[in-house]
């Protein structure tokens, strides 16, 4: 987007980006988390420092590779109206901002998160890349899945098996088995898994800075009763949400519709999440499917839809799904198998 078109409906006469998932997003570069960009009327910067002499080579903008006394001077120069990332910015970063630049420095929010809603191809294609990986990843660890290993041992095959890909994990696996799966984001423990139990796993994986974002939930052995009813429970919210999905939906209304289904088990009390939420940069993003959002699916997003039934000393269940929003409905891009499964 030409830094101009973003500007100037805001009133602002430069934005300073330091959200790492908004840098990356406006300029490519891969250490983010090291940079920021200035957008300014007619150009966007990367800034960064001599850690970083491939900036220019890594960038999509032009790069500025800086000592902190070159950096300070060059944001001395910021004049008029500078939006910067009020959730983003620490405040001894903005206080010191303030002594070095006579600025009238702008709290802004969600400007370059909204941007972020709708993939390009390139986008979809990377997220696409990561999800193919995680399952294969999956596929793997669910050859491990035997009593007596350690949930913690799973999840390590998962980081490795991903790693060796060359590619990133999402976020530290979740391996949550027996009782611990009553916890929705439980991780991975020294608990060995036992038979009888329900075995969660969560994983994603990170290329070129995007995720993937997948759950299962598995019997080791015979399971029956109430853990295999909140396990129809829940695969019958999750078809329920994806038989209607598509653009033009209400996030507030499809998060509804899991939880109406869960009702009819008299299950819903235990679906204690948000149904789903955007996933790209950041593995968490919008639009988040809740109660709490008012947000209408457009052609381009991704998002998962992840209902989970939790039922506390007793064990849990979630299905999670990752779906591209297309313009006359939707794609999974989440191909796994999700019908019940006894390994
Ligand atoms: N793995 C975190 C989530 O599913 O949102
Ligand atoms: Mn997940
Ligand atoms: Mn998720």
């Amino acid at each position: 987007m030409e830094p101009k078109t973003l500007l100037e409906p805001l009133g602002l006469d430069a934005l300073y980006i330091t959200r790492s998932e908004n840098v990356r997003y406006l300029s490519g570069f891969p250490h983010p988390e090291d940079a920021q960009v200035l957008v300014m009327g007619e150009a966007s910067f990367l800034l960064t420092d001599p850690r970083y002499p491939e900036a220019e080579r890594e960038s999509r903008i032009p790069a500025k590779v800086l000592k902190r006394e070159e950096k300070e001077a060059f944001l001395r120069e910021l004049r008029g109206r500078v939006g910067f990332e009020a959730e983003h910015l620490p405040y001894a970063s903005l206080e010191r901002l303030r002594e070095l630049a006579p600025a009238e420095w702008v709290p802004t929010k969600g400007v370059i998160e909204r941007l972020r809603l709708k993939k390009t191809p390139e986008e979809v294609e990377r997220i696409r890349k990561a999800q193919a990986l995680a399952e294969e990843a999956l596929a793997h660890a669910l050859t491990l899945l035997k009593p007596g290993v350690l949930e913690r041992e799973v999840a390590l095959e998962i980081e490795f098996f991903l790693k060796r890909r060359g590619v990133g994990v999402a976020f530290p696996p979740i391996v949550a088995s027996g009782t611990r799966g009553a916890l929705p984001h439980a991780g991975a423990s020294g608990k060995a898994l036992e038979a009888g139990e329900l075995v969660t796993l969560d994983l994603g994986a990170e290329v070129e800075g995007y995720h993937s974002d997948m759950t299962r939930t598995v019997a080791l052995g015979k399971v029956e009763g109430e853990l295999k009813r909140a396990f129809e429970a829940t695969l019958a919210a999750l078809e329920r949400v994806l038989d209607v999905l598509g653009p033009g939906k209400s996030t507030k209304e499809l998060d509804a519709l899991a939880r109406e289904e869960l009702r009819r088990f008299d299950l819903d009390r235990y679906f204690v999440h948000s149904l789903g939420h955007g996933v790209g940069l950041a593995v968490h993003e919008g639009p988040g499917l809740s109660p709490y959002t008012e947000e209408t699916l457009e052609a381009g997003m991704v998002v998962t839809v992840e209902p989970g039934v939790y039922l506390p000393g007793r064990g849990g269940v979630r299905i999670e799904e990752l779906v591209l929003i297309t313009d006359t409905g939707m794609e999974l891009l989440s191909r796994f198998p999700r019908a019940w499964q006894e390994v």
